[in-house]
């Protein structure tokens, strides 16, 4: 049996976040019924699959996965077993919002096999939470870390983000470093990015914010990288940092270009040589589930691209090298039947001579200064 991943989005939030080009809309009650019985129906869909495939990874995300009833995430988790063989060592890990969890909710998810927890900090400053437009504030960061551990979680993950207007390397050190002493065990550290479509990217057109520039970004992603690897949490990729044996298992399989399905509007799967997503539309989905339901049909998703080997190998390529440990050659052999070296040697030569890349006998990797540009880099193969 092979094994797979399943992602489900939960497209729901209390308030949109100034930056956030997620899929999500305004939670209600009625809306999160109608959802959970459609992304049931949507994991049924995927029954086919299951003599063939064994779940080893489930990642809840959103949106905010925890302002919907703990029970919906049974139901889903359910769901998924009543299909699937799911590995009893299985990887589960669910997004929260600080304020949205409590000592109930967090009991209900350890009960119901939640064993990692990704938690929504994006920083410690009081200001900067109120500028991007969160809802909590750092004091209620820091309690829900505390609730989560004395619930049990040994496994959680701080998303954290850089290049914030008015952000300082101080808030940078500060946040980091209080993080570190709640002996957090894994952090995804992002740099902002301001998508159109976007409150913050309005602004930003308008004048009224200003990001920082390049040069402070990069320090401040240094600052963060060095304060998280003296302590212990190594870069494992471009944006995450884990203590030994925390890395996220998995995000582990798309930058690994394993297999995996996603339930749920804007989620997207990668099955055999497959990508294919659903539609970012709650509504559309909900129809689309009925009519699979009500008249027998296959659920309708977007295929976005039946991908050909060399487009496997590009891709292979370039999600490998964003972790630290590289592309090693002798899992590109036993994938794709080709000798990288020999295949990218001109490639290999040009991004060695500029410090770019580092190559020993078994692997190339990122050099500091090449996750800098990493997309020079990719552009190169
Ligand atoms: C999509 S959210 C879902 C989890 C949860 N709702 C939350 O807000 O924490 C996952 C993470 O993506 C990051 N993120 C979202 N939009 C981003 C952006 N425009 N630039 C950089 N990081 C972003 C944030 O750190 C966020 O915690
Ligand atoms: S960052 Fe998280 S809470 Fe904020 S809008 Fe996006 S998904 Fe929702």
């Amino acid at each position: 049996m092979k094994k797979l991943g399943i992602y489900i989005h939960i497209p729901f939030c209390v308030k949109k976040c100034g930056y956030c080009d997620f899929y999500s809309v305004k939670w209600d009650q009625i809306s999160e019924s109608k959802y959970i019985q459609s992304a049931i129906n949507e994991i049924k869909s995927y029954s086919e699959l299951n003599d063939k495939y064994i779940v080893d990874t489930i990642f809840i995300g959103g949106g905010t996965p925890s302002i919907i009833k703990p029970q919906n995430i049974e139901y889903l988790l359910a769901a998924i077993k009543n299909i699937f063989i799911v590995e009893g060592n299985a990887e589960i890990s669910m997004e929260a919002n600080p304020n949205t969890l409590n000592t109930g909710s967090l009991n209900a998810y350890k009960s119901i096999g939640i064993n990692r927890l990704s938690i929504g900090i994006q920083s410690l400053n009081d200001i900067i939470l109120k500028k991007i437009g969160r809802i909590h504030n750092s004091k209620e960061a820091l309690e829900a870390i505390e609730k989560a551990k004395q619930c049990g979680f040994a496994n959680i993950n701080a998303d954290l983000m850089f290049n914030i207007p008015g952000q300082t390397i101080d808030d940078i050190d500060n946040t980091i470093n209080n993080l570190i002493k709640k002996d957090i065990k894994h952090i995804s550290f992002y740099s902002l990015k301001l998508e159109k479509g976007t409150p913050m990217y309005r602004l930003e057109e308008k004048k009224k914010i200003v990001l920082p520039e390049e040069d402070l970004e990069r320090e401040m992603y240094y600052t963060g990288r060095n304060i998280m690897e003296i302590h212990n949490l190594m870069q494992y990729e471009i944006s995450n940092f884990a203590v030994k044996g925390y890395e996220c298992r998995h995000n582990l399989k798309y930058w690994n270009q394993e297999e995996y399905i996603g339930i749920g509007p804007s989620s997207h799967s990668f099955l055999g040589n497959m990508r294919f997503n659903n539609s970012s539309d709650l509504k559309e989905y909900l129809l689309s589930s009925e009519r699979q339901a009500f008249e027998s049909k296959t659920f309708e998703r977007n295929i976005q691209e039946v991908m050909d080997k060399n487009e496997l190998m590009f891709e292979y390529i370039m999600l490998r090298l964003r972790l630290a440990e590289g592309l090693k050659f002798v899992d590109f052999k036993n994938k794709f039947l080709v000798d990288f070296g020999e295949t990218y040697a001109e490639q290999i030569e040009y991004l060695a001579k500029n410090n770019l890349v580092e190559i020993d006998d078994k692997a190339v990797r990122l050099t500091k200064k090449g996750m800098d540009i990493s997309n020079y880099v990719f552009e190169k193969f």
